[in-house]
């Protein structure tokens, strides 16, 4: 029997280029939860190139030691002084502190980059983190331009990226102005926008699942498949963010971003080969082939819905209206279910249900591919209890494994039918990363596999942007929103 084979190739790839990594709004929670605590585990497994210092910059004020000193704190809260590595990782840490909207403080970091490039003999490699509120994106990108640092040194073959996290835009017009601001100083190839769903291990399976095996491929279509359920479920509520909640919303929030991402995971076409431009090509396909929503249509079972109060792990927990900042009579959903179709041959007539919700019982993020039932089945005379059709389930989180259920005879005299789980659960053995390293990680490598393109991104808002209006005014007489109690775990219909 062949046996497995680890090939090196599958080893994690450390970025070879030394660089410039320069994080804005590095006085925010982003930095000092998920970014910095990325880039020092990064740091300790030597996963980032050999040499590479990192500047923070933000309104606030900071030396360069204070700003170690708050990094440090921020990293021993999670436990990660790794082999006594955290001196060394300060070191390579600096801070400008910076206006957004003015040059002075560009040309200040412009002069800060290049005279640590020249002491740490670094070439024209810069990745810029925009860690900041959205309305920031606009100006900060309109300075670095302005200030000379959006350009490639094309003959040296250096690079400069600016990674954008979401939301990109309010809806299409938004996301169309954002983009042409952000294309005056950065080409597309530049510009990384991140959706950290992609990065989570089970997602990135989903490809190889479906592309790396006989036997699946053949079935995916609507001749074996009866429904596609896509479930993102969470306890927490909005956590403090209610000035951005109350913007967003849960269609904003988690929709035409996260879900749109693992539907696309599904539901695309099979790529000509493992590339990420023609892997994005496929995606846009597919977000061009959905069908519009209508709102008019029940049939699309549309559910928006707000929480109350509740309980949930035994503790009580607020309504939406009564969290700090949000707007007593707010209208704002913080749960959406629907049913949307995919307009093409593979997926004629099969629905795909996506729900997601705050504040719900459990945390739990799965994608259920439902198969049919067969159509004549043999033991029908002979059988006691039903057949069940066979269920594809990709746990995302907080578990992450992969399960097939299938039908066999259970033992005994008569024929009863028994439902078997096969589970692939991943050993833990393999090199982990978690969500922002390996987003860091692939910026530096330039690759852009798990980075929105601009062109999916519009075709996503435009599939919203005429629901968010439509809901807008269904709200005006608050008929359609909903309300849940806090931990309940009413998505649970399959
Ligand atoms: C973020 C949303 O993008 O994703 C949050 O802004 C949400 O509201 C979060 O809680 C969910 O991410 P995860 O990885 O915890 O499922």
């Amino acid at each position: 029997m062949p046996k497995t084979q680890i090939n090196n190739s599958c080893q994690i790839k450390r970025p070879g280029d030394p660089c410039a990594i320069v994080l804005f709004g590095a006085s925010g929670d982003l930095t000092s939860k998920k970014l910095m605590p990325a880039l020092y585990s990064l740091f300790t497994n030597n996963y980032l190139p050999s040499s590479f210092y990192i500047i923070g910059c933000a309104r606030t004020v900071h030396t360069d030691d204070s700003f170690r000193d708050r990094v440090r704190a921020s990293l021993e809260n999670i436990s990660l002084n790794k082999e006594g590595k955290i001196d060394e990782f300060l070191g390579r840490i600096y801070y400008i502190q910076i206006k957004y909207d003015d040059p002075a403080s560009y040309a200040d970091l412009a002069e800060r980059i290049k005279s640590l490039d020249k002491e740490k003999s670094i070439p024209e490699n810069r990745l810029f983190y925009l860690a900041v509120p959205p309305n920031l994106y606009n100006n900060i990108s309109n300075m670095l331009g302005s200030s000379g640092l959006s350009v490639e040194g094309v003959e040296k073959n250096n690079w400069t990226r600016i990674v954008v996290e979401k939301p990109f835009g309010r809806d299409l017009e938004t996301a169309m102005i954002l983009d042409a601001s952000l294309k005056q100083s950065f080409k597309e190839d530049q510009i990384y926008r991140i959706d950290h769903y992609l990065a989570k291990e089970t997602v990135q399976n989903i490809l190889f699942f479906r592309f790396a095996n006989t036997i699946f491929e053949p079935l995916w279509n609507s001749r074996y498949i009866e429904y596609v359920d896509i479930l993102a479920a969470e306890k927490i509520g909005i956590e403090k963010r209610a000035g951005y909640y109350e913007q967003a919303g849960i269609i904003r929030d988690m929709f035409q971003n996260h879900m749109m991402q693992l539907l696309s995971l599904i539901a695309m076409e099979p790529p000509s080969k493992f590339n990420s431009e023609v892997i994005r090509d496929e995606k846009a396909k597919l977000f061009n082939s959905l069908r519009p929503f209508d709102l008019k249509d029940k049939k699309n079972e549309l559910v928006l819905a707000q929480y109350n109060e509740g309980v949930i792990d035994g503790e009580k927990v607020c309504s939406y209206r009564n969290e700090e900042g949000v707007n007593p009579s707010s209208l704002i959903p913080t749960y959406a279910s629907f049913k949307m179709y995919v307009d093409n041959q593979r997926w004629e007539g099969v629905p795909f249900f996506l729900r997601a919700g705050k504040r719900l019982d459990q945390k739990m993020t799965r994608i259920i591919v439902q198969f049919k039932k067969l159509k004549h089945s043999i033991f029908n005379n002979v059988i006691c209890g039903d057949l069940n059709a066979n269920r594809l389930t990709f746990y995302i989180q907080p578990v992450e494994k992969i399960t097939l259920s299938f039908e066999t005879k259970n033992p005994g005299s008569s024929f009863c039918a028994g439902t078997q789980k096969m589970e692939f659960v991943p050993d833990g053995k393999g090199q982990h990363l978690e969500a922002y390293e390996k987003v860091i990680l692939d910026c530096l490598n330039g690759e852009q596999l798990l980075f929105l393109r601009q062109d999916a991104e519009e075709l996503c808002w435009s599939y919203f942007t005429g629901f968010l209006k439509e809901c807008a005014t269904c709200f005006d007489s608050q008929k359609n929103l909903k309300f849940y109690e806090a931990g309940t775990a009413f998505y649970t219909v399959n």
